[in-house]
């Protein structure tokens, strides 16, 4: 279960809408919100319940609530556009923001900062990391580092898990190889990475479609 790519139809529609070029950031924003619903069921899935009671208008029932505290992290810019989509469905999740970007020329991502505390409180058991775009692998496994430093995977049965919306082999291999321990669910994985480190043929830089500046 370390890398799931989604085979689900909802996936491969939103994901062919956010592809194509002529997608204004309006639509951008709603497939993208779409997709990662589907892909935010299928990573929350792995996460346990315990038994609660529930009275129906007729009788007492078994019911279930989630057990665990959550934390979402969504990688600025374009992770953010993920993050309502989880809140959906983890409403009680804690938000820490991380911000970096991919320098252009180095391919290196540099870090601006983040709202992770220093020391991730004990009740947190699943750390989500949020980014649309597994490219390099660089980003994911920088934000992955920032939260093993701060203590989220000390301890029995704390995990983070990375979801995102389209990856590159050499990303997912890198992330693999780096964070073993990290489960991958992805929309897609695409064929390669081209010489700018864009993913290909992918669907462009997410985070100017997401967030046009003109
Ligand atoms: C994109 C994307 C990832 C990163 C992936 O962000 O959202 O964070 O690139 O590339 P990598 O796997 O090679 O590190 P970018 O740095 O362009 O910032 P943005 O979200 O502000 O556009
Ligand atoms: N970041 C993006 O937004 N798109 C890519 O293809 C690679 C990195």
């Amino acid at each position: 279960m370390s890398l799931v790519v989604s085979s689900h139809p909802i996936v491969r529609v939103a994901l062919s809408r956010l592809r194509n070029k002529y997608t204004t950031h309006e639509e951008f924003r709603r497939e993208l919100h779409r997709m990662t619903q589907v892909l935010a069921a299928e990573a929350v899935s792995y996460l346990t319940t315990s038994i609660c009671d529930v009275q129906t208008p007729l009788a007492d029932a078994v019911g279930y609530e989630l057990s665990g505290q959550q934390a979402l992290i969504p990688i600025m810019r374009a992770g953010s556009g993920m993050l309502s989509a989880f809140l959906g469905f983890l409403p009680n999740a804690y938000v820490w923001h991380m911000s970096m970007s991919r320098n252009e020329q180095t391919l290196q991502p540099e870090f601006h900062g983040s709202k992770v505390p220093e020391k991730i409180p004990w009740n947190v058991d699943t750390c989500f990391v949020l980014d649309p775009m597994l490219a390099t692998g660089g980003s994911a496994c920088l934000a992955i580092e920032h939260l093993k430093r701060a203590g989220a995977t000390n301890g029995l049965a704390r995990r983070i898990i990375f979801v995102g919306i389209l990856g590159a082999p050499e990303g997912a291999e890198r992330l693999q190889k780096a964070h073993p321990d990290v489960p991958i669910f992805i929309g897609a994985m695409d064929e390669r990475l081209n010489e700018h480190g864009y993913i290909m043929p992918g669907l462009g830089d997410a985070g100017d479609r997401l967030f046009p500046t003109m």
